[in-house]
């Protein structure tokens, strides 16, 4: 599990004053909430006397209030009241609780999770757009392989099978599919980047909008560990998908999808929010169908080192890239040069197995 990370907690506009939101990343509880100057908190869902869960409190004057015996926690962790203390003594110095550092960064929250030291060892992804195009969000917690939900939203020629009744009728084929994938793929400090071209095949009404381009320009991201981005440009109008995941517990991922815009609809906010949201919960949907299914063959398929064997075709030079960066970060979680990267063990781990020519011979990746 990869702890001293930040993970997305929610756009900071969900986290409501007086409210208190629950959250589990990699098997620790928290709870999160506004302190009584409004900022953004998080602390252990435990309480430090009996070990109750703090999430069934509630909140008075930014503090949250154990539903046991009333003992009363701020922002920092720290008791700050406890109902049935005598008089004549002081709340004891251990009597506090763990906090987590929070982020607000972008109209997004983020948590470190990990030792608190190491919090300038990372930031979170930057996400400059969040500040200026609309967006609407939403988490979804469900069982799958977190490899394989990272890798969903890269993976090019999912989206014409999987999403055929959503984003795949805005797209439209990949370019000369399937003789001449042009994939570019470049590991960078922070992840990887890269593009390639889809032909517009999108439908009347969606040209309308989404404008007439034969060929449309698809560029992903991907901040290690857990923030893939697909930027979607039709001329002047973009369309931007982001999916953050990450570990809940041994079985459970979550991804929170969020949708943002730019020119799309711009008459009409209101319905252009209604058709992202949409279009946003169908497509993750689509995802979580398969994924959830595809874990459960993976758990009865798994070797001694707990892989399953596939095939691959050069069509997932994508996935396989994403892959090798993949495992070979987990393994060192250190920056992986081209090197290193081209060398390590965990690059051949995933060479294909069928046809072990096929991936080199002939994708273009610049890994
Ligand atoms: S268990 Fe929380 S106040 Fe007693
Ligand atoms: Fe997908």
């Amino acid at each position: 599990m990869l702890k001293d990370k930040w993970y997305l907690i929610c756009p900071a506009k969900e986290l409501k004053a007086g409210k208190i939101r629950k959250l589990r990343i990699l098997d620790e509880d928290i709870v999160v909430f506004r302190d009584a100057e409004g900022r953004p908190s998080a602390i252990e869902d435990r309480c430090c006397h009996r070990n109750v869960p703090l999430s069934l409190g509630e909140m008075k004057r930014g503090c949250v209030v154990c539903p046991y015996h009333g003992w009363t926690f701020d922002g920092g962790g720290q008791c700050v009241h406890i109902p049935s203390l005598a008089a004549e003594d002081k709340i004891p110095r251990s009597a506090r609780v763990r906090r987590y550092v929070v982020r607000e960064q972008h109209k997004l929250l983020w948590v470190f999770v990990g030792e608190e030291e190491k919090v300038g060892q990372c930031e979170p992804p930057p996400i400059p757009e969040m500040d200026i195009w609309p967006f609407v969000a939403r988490e979804h917690i469900f069982e799958a392989d977190l490899e394989a939900a990272a890798e969903s939203l890269l993976d090019p020629y999912h989206i014409a099978f999987t999403h055929s009744q959503s984003i795949g009728t805005l797209l439209g084929s990949i370019e000369e599919l399937p003789q001449n994938p042009d994939f570019h793929i470049d590991v960078v400090k922070d992840g990887l980047i890269g593009h390639y071209m889809r032909e517009n095949t999108s439908s009347f009404f969606e040209k309308q909008y989404f404008g007439t381009d034969p060929q449309i320009q698809i560029n992903y991201r991907f901040y290690y560990p857990n923030l893939s981005r697909l930027e979607i440009t039709f001329h002047d109008r973009v369309l931007l998908i982001l999916e953050h995941i990450m570990q809940v517990d041994e079985t459970h991922v979550s991804m929170t999808q969020i949708t943002l815009w730019k020119n799309i609809f711009k008459p009409f906010p209101w319905f252009a929010k209604f058709f992202m949201r949409r279009k946003s919960d169908k497509i993750v949907g689509e995802d979580i169908a398969l994924l959830q299914a595809q874990r459960k063959i993976m758990e009865q398929m798994k070797n001694k080192e707990g892989r399953v064997r596939e095939v691959s075709v050069r069509g997932d030079a994508i996935s396989l890239a994403f892959r090798k960066y993949w495992r070979a970060k987990l393994k060192g979680d250190a920056f992986v040069g081209d090197e290193a990267f081209e060398g390590s063990e965990e690059a051949e781990d995933v060479e294909l197995e069928e046809d072990g020519r096929a991936l080199g011979a002939t994708a273009s990746i610049d890994v």
